[in-house]
């Protein structure tokens, strides 16, 4: 089975996904009913996560202390730090991008999520190893914080997908192209 990356997450209008102090609290102010982002149904289908080691230990420090939110799923924590240990995740000093990926898959072929946080998807968006994106725009300016998508990969063309309303969050979803950018002018066929 071939494997998938998929990147899952929620950002503000102006593309952060936390605020400059790592505070998601924003995610929380929607107003209305709690909206149906289909996450279980895409959790449901993924054989293992990825992510950073900092949003790794805010889920475990500060959003969820006392309880691993995806038990059971194979979880890979991207860090540089030596001697850690935690039963319910995998730590890894593998680079992130192709050499992880490929680890992963090998390991849990199937859909992967790519959790974040931004330095993490950067590392992913510099190799365009990301298969799907699924973003959720949720009404807010932030005005600063960590950016969904970091500067320091090449310019990435997507597919659009589709394009949904959910209740004030709006979910886009996207496809790689097969091929990655625009051509230079001179490889463009003439008009
Ligand atoms: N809105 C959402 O849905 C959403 C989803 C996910 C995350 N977030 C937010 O994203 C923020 C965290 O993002 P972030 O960009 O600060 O950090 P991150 O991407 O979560 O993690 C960065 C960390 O990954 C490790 N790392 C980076 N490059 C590496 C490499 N080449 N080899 C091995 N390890 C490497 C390092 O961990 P060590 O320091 O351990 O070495 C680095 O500090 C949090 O505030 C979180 O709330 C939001």
């Amino acid at each position: 089975m071939e494997s998938r990356l998929i990147l899952y997450i929620a950002a503000s209008l102006d593309g952060y996904i936390a605020g400059k102090d790592g505070s998601i609290r924003f995610l929380d102010e929607t107003p209305g009913p709690s909206p149906d982002l289909d996450y279980e149904d895409f959790y449901r289908s993924l054989q293992a996560v990825i992510m950073g080691g900092n949003t790794y230990r805010q889920i475990k420090n500060e959003l969820s202390p006392g309880k691993w939110p995806y038990e059971g799923m194979p979880c890979y924590v991207c860090t540089r730090r030596k001697d850690q240990s935690d039963p319910n995740v995998c730590f890894t000093s593998l680079p992130p991008g192709r050499p992880l990926l490929d680890f992963v898959s090998s390991r849990h072929p199937g859909n992967i999520w790519l959790l974040g946080g931004g330095e993490i998807i950067r590392c992913f968006m510099y190799g365009n190893l990301i298969d799907r994106y699924c973003i959720y725009v949720m009404p807010t300016v932030l005005g600063s914080g960590i950016p969904l998508f970091p500067a320091g990969f090449p310019k990435t063309s997507l597919k659009l997908e589709s394009c949904r309303k959910i209740g004030e969050i709006v979910e886009l979803a996207y496809q790689k192209r097969d091929c990655a950018g625009t051509p230079p002018p001179s490889k463009l066929p003439p008009k």
